[in-house]
């Protein structure tokens, strides 16, 4: 009977299945960078007009990359497209792919209830040894991982790319109280396969970067109510006096102001350690911004027009 209890200490996992949910600006991007890298990748969208406009997402993408590389042959560009596009499939199913996957990458709508059910349904066909992760922004990990068995929960976390994937280096690799050590090394290895730069974190709201990076840019904002600068200075006033590459109102249109505004409501409302603290309070002009439809670069006007 002691035999039943014993579990063997859990073993690396040998990633080359990987099935991304969503084909969207980030899971585009995260199919595209592991085809890239020798990786099978399947990826799924609810229709295949999603899954389309996901293709014409990486497409566009590699032939970036492809010009570069061999500027002086079309002939080459389109190879170099079709060879990584061999290891790239598509799925309108999404429960097939799971089957034979050895980590699914969750990257569809920031809604807590669709992931959970997602989860929930995959953890059903999905092989024991399969890790699970989900590219949230803003969503506790372990709470989509909770909609697993208890033997899964082990093997989930998360992993979260930045926006757009193909340039940006960094993946947060967040480990909630249960996931195991290993399943953790293996994701940061997988990863470093992608080339990236991958950090490790706990589950908390924000994880690093947005952690730091809302509250600067909500500070900023309140900054410019209180009459003290005009964004534009501030803006200028960060890149050469920080260093950064775009200052806060630049990033915040790049961003999506209503992006921001989710964020930083659902803290103010519910965050770990953050609900009703000043840091997080509401800015009356990202209300007012939102509410007009001004949601930054991707509505061509925002703090700024485009
Ligand atoms: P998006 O709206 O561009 O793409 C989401 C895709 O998921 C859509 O194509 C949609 O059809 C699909 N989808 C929705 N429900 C589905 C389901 N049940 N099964 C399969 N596909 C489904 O969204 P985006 O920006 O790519 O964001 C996706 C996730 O990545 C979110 O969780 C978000 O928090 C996170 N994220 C977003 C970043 C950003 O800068 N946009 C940065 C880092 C993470």
């Amino acid at each position: 009977a002691a035999l039943l209890h014993t579990t063997a200490p859990a073993a690396s996992t040998p990633i080359k299945n990987v099935v991304v949910y969503g084909s969207g600006l980030m899971g585009s991007g995260i199919v595209q960078v592991a085809a890239q890298n020798n990786f099978q990748v399947t990826m799924v969208d609810l229709s295949p007009e999603m899954l389309n406009k996901g293709q014409g997402y990486i497409q566009s993408s590699l032939q970036r990359v492809a010009r570069k590389k061999f500027a002086d042959s079309e002939t080459q560009q389109q190879q170099f497209i079709d060879e990584i596009m061999t290891r790239v499939k598509t799925s309108t199913d999404p429960m097939a792919p799971a089957e034979s996957a050895d980590l699914v990458i969750e990257a569809i709508v920031e809604n807590v209830q669709t992931k959970r059910n997602l989860f929930s349904s995959l953890d059903a066909v999905a092989p024991r040894h399969t890790i699970f992760t989900s590219n949230t922004s803003s969503l506790p990990i372990a709470r989509l991982a909770e909609a697993t068995a208890p033997e899964r929960v082990s093997r989930f976390a998360g992993l979260h790319f930045f926006n757009p994937v193909p340039q940006m280096k960094l993946v947060e690799v967040v480990q909630t109280p249960q996931v195991d050590a290993v399943v953790v090394d293996d994701l940061v290895n997988f990863c470093l396969a992608l080339k990236k730069s991958p950090v490790r974190c706990k589950d908390t709201p924000g994880f690093i970067v947005n952690r730091l990076l809302v509250p600067y840019m909500m500070e900023a904002m309140r900054l410019v109510e209180r009459g003290e600068a005009t964004p534009e200075d501030v803006d200028t006033a960060m890149k050469l006096g920080a260093g950064y590459p775009m200052g806060p109102f630049q990033l915040a249109d790049y961003v999506g102001l209503d992006t921001m505004k989710f964020i930083n409501d659902g803290w103010f409302k519910e965050g770990e350690g953050l609900a009703g603290k000043e840091l997080v309070s509401p800015s009356k002009t990202l209300d007012e911004l939102v509410k007009a439809g001004k949601l930054g670069r991707k509505s061509g006007e925002g703090f700024y027009k485009y």
